[in-house]
């Protein structure tokens, strides 16, 4: 079981030291995996101040080219020189504003692994998609092109966020969480993270499903007590 918490572009070092500095006193060594994503330029803060503890930082991106000519990205090796374990990879803000495609992600996700951080690498629906009933085919698509990159390699985890969830409130039910993690579990056999609008009076019943082996948590993970609050749901949930 993971727990991540993705700040997207919240939090500078600052904040990061404060938000860190509380999380560490409060989150023990237990069943579940805590990982926090800060903004790259809080990442070296986050390392220091959680080194130590079992809690693992990770990045919201990471480029595909070892170094190069690439105004405003980052490398995998770099990262791995800040101590990040891994990086978020192709997750739906960068694919709506950045021009992510299933194809970029696969090679982002290929150099971080081959650079030896971890990847959390994000697929999932637009409501458009699953209104018009390609959500499989979407999820299809995207995941048997990480497949075909990395394969069910030891270090990768899927999130599946459907993308009409986040941030809007509206979490996938239990039954449509089940049956998309279900469906990508038949295509790759890695952990699978649910995302989508996690909150700490809706995780219990996401954390319980058979296929869903943790959380992707993007609002809910900016302030120390809910995080706390769902990490510690996590772990109610898996003991
Ligand atoms: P949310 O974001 O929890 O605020 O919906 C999840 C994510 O984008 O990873």
């Amino acid at each position: 079981m993971l727990i991540a918490g993705n700040w997207k572009m919240f939090k500078g070092p600052a904040e990061t030291q404060d938000f860190c500095g509380a999380l560490r006193d409060r989150i023990g060594p237990g069943a579940v995996e805590v990982a926090v994503c800060p903004p790259a330029v809080s990442v070296p803060v986050a390392v220091g101040a959680l080194a130590d503890t079992d809690i693992a930082v990770f990045a919201q991106n990471v480029h595909w080219a070892e170094e190069g000519a690439f105004t405003g990205e980052v490398s995998a090796s770099m990262l791995a020189e800040l101590g990040a374990a891994g990086s978020i990879v192709g997750h739906s803000e960068r694919r709506q504003y950045f021009g992510e495609t299933d194809e970029t992600v696969g090679r982002r996700t290929v150099r971080a692994l081959e650079s030896g951080l971890r990847v959390i690498a994000c697929v999932g629906e637009s409501e458009e998609q699953r209104e018009s009933r390609q959500t499989e085919l979407v999820l299809r698509l995207q995941v048997e092109s990480l497949r075909d990159a990395v394969g069910d390699h030891d270090r990768l985890v899927v999130a599946y966020e459907p993308v009409w969830a986040i941030g809007t409130g509206k979490t996938a039910t239990p039954e449509q969480a089940q049956e998309a993690h279900a469906f990508i579990r038949g295509i790759i056999d890695v952990p699978i993270l649910y995302g989508g609008s996690v909150k700490p009076d809706n995780a219990e019943s996401l954390l319980a499903l058979p296929d869903v082996d943790g959380a992707l948590v993007g609002g809910a993970s900016l302030d120390v007590d809910s995080f706390v609050s769902l990490c510690e749901t996590a772990g109610r949930t898996t003991s």
